[in-house]
């Protein structure tokens, strides 16, 4: 929704782009009441609007965004516009996607814990020791077999809550649309011949055998020691990674040349799948954009200067987002706050700070922020707080939806501040913006405030991360329609209001 384009919620913003706003806002036939700091700044949305969409308007070609990015379509695995639709059948269910993102986020407060521990231990000198073959791999073709990786925790594949691109890979380019995802680093798609298990996709598998450019990444390469889990079998590099849900995939570490819009960034690093399960869905791999070495943001760098944004469109509508690379991915308008890079390789760090409920501050301790700091993340759908900030956001909220006549009624499975919207078309209900480190600030938009579970029960798109010293996740619901830039040259990550 482009409505939220040049909102008057953050402080930034000068009095001209608020009559700006005011008057593109009129132009869309929304309309955002500002009360000075009152507290009561509203937004008026519409209730259908939260619904999924049904149609999918003809997606746009891959236009390069002007001479210095690549740009990719990005769509909702489930929504119209996706290449997997048909392949789909139905949908995952609201308890599912929430289950599933519950998962994510405890699997990335793992990783998060271990690799603060890893990096105290780092602080005292170890003696390095011989490089050891990782638990799942062991050398040998049975080892995929063998291999005592987590169960999948459910055998429905889900892949829920997350969007897809569609890339190319080897020469001649085949297409495979993945999850792409920035909590996490290594590439990988299903591959021919399957030694042990590929589940169900709905492009055909990557056959190495049919690429001139694909070839193994030797033991010795230094790039297999760039893998968090590796291991060696024939003198070929295997590599290993499991996402903690259950999710995994094992196989041999690879080059091929890979295809991003119409750029060819030839030698990249991706696994090639033997082994493979867990909630990808249709898709045929992943693409990594962690801050970690094997991922594309580094292994691009050269290229594009560890640049990337995306934009994930509000759900109702029939436009597609996008994910492009390059410096000129960033769009001019966007807000940036500094990336915190002490935490740890992969996941994107960012100092928020703050949260207004309709244009005003709420009193949270900055430490309730800081203590387990926050993670900007492309794959989780609800963004979790620390337990003080959700209360206080959470309280907020709900008082500013009584003052308009709307009573709490039942929650719903993580989402505990819901709303029966039955009979309503309209409802006027309190901004919520979040403030960075820096100044930057990000008014949720008005398709991201809320989330339907239907037209009885609607929900704050918040939840608690249980307590105050656990890490916060901004989630991808309260990203839309703004275009998320990270540069790791910059070390920024900014936040463009109305890009898709
Ligand atoms: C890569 O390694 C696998 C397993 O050893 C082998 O089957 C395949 O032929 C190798 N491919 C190339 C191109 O070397």
């Amino acid at each position: 929704m482009a409505t939220a384009a040049s909102s008057s919620r953050c402080p930034s913003h000068s009095f001209l782009r608020l009559l700006a706003a005011a008057a593109v806002l009129a132009a869309f036939g929304f309309a955002r009441a500002a009360a000075g700091s009152s507290g009561d700044e509203t937004v008026l949305l519409n209730v259908q609007s939260l619904l999924p969409g049904r149609s999918c308007a003809a997606p746009q070609e891959n236009k390069p965004n002007g001479a210095t990015s690549a740009r990719m379509q990005v769509v909702h695995q489930h929504g119209p516009c996706s290449p997997l639709a048909d392949a789909h059948g139905k949908p995952p269910s609201h308890a599912e996607i929430l289950a599933a993102d519950q998962n994510r986020v405890e699997s990335i407060q793992r990783r998060v814990a271990a690799t603060a521990g890893k990096l105290k231990k780092r602080a005292a000198p170890v003696q390095p020791g011989p490089k050891k073959n990782p638990a799942g791999i062991h050398p040998g073709h049975s080892s995929f077999s063998s291999a005592p990786l987590l169960p999948v925790s459910s055998g429905r594949a889900l892949g829920t809550g997350n969007y897809v691109v569609t890339l190319g890979l080897g020469t001649p380019a085949s297409k495979y649309t993945v999850v792409f995802d920035t909590g996490s680093d290594t590439t990988w798609v299903q591959c021919r011949p399957c030694v042990v298990k590929c589940y169900k996709q709905k492009d055909p598998l990557f056959d190495p055998a049919k690429s001139s450019t694909y070839a193994n990444v030797s033991c010795s390469d230094s790039a297999c020691d760039d893998l968090d889990e590796s291991g060696c079998t024939g003198g070929h590099c295997l590599y290993a990674v499991q996402y903690g849900d259950g999710s995994y995939t094992v196989g041999f570490f690879a080059r091929d040349t890979l295809t991003i819009a119409h750029d060819a960034i030839k030698g990249f690093q991706f696994g090639c799948g033997e082994k493979n399960d867990g909630l990808f869905g249709k898709t045929a791999g992943l693409l990594g954009l962690g801050r970690g070495k094997t991922s594309l943001t580094v292994q691009a760098q050269y290229r594009y200067g560890g640049a990337f944004a995306y934009c994930f469109p509000a759900l109702s509508t029939d436009t597609t987002g996008y994910l492009d690379f390059g410096p000129g991915a960033s769009p001019a308008n966007a807000r940036v706050t500094p990336m915190l890079t002490d935490n740890g390789p992969t996941f994107y760090f960012v100092g928020l700070t703050g949260i207004r409920v309709g244009g005003k501050q709420l009193s949270i301790p900055e430490t309730v922020f800081s203590t387990g700091g926050t993670i900007v993340d492309s794959g989780t759908v609800i963004t979790r707080l620390p337990e003080t900030a959700y209360s206080a956001l959470s309280s907020a909220f709900t008082a500013g939806m009584a003052a308009r006549g709307f009573k709490k009624v039942q929650g719903y499975s993580i989402l505990e501040t819901c709303y029966d919207f039955t009979g309503i078309s309209e409802a006027t209900v309190p901004t919520v913006s979040l403030v960075f480190k820096g100044g930057a600030c990000l008014d949720v938009d008005e398709s991201g405030i809320l989330y339907a579970i239907s037209q009885a029960q609607v929900c704050l798109a918040f939840a608690s991360i249980g307590d105050d010293e656990s890490t916060g996740i901004l989630g991808n619901t309260q990203q839309k329609t703004y275009g998320v830039v990270y540069d790791l040259g910059k070390k920024t990550v900014g936040f463009a209001p109305g890009a898709c």
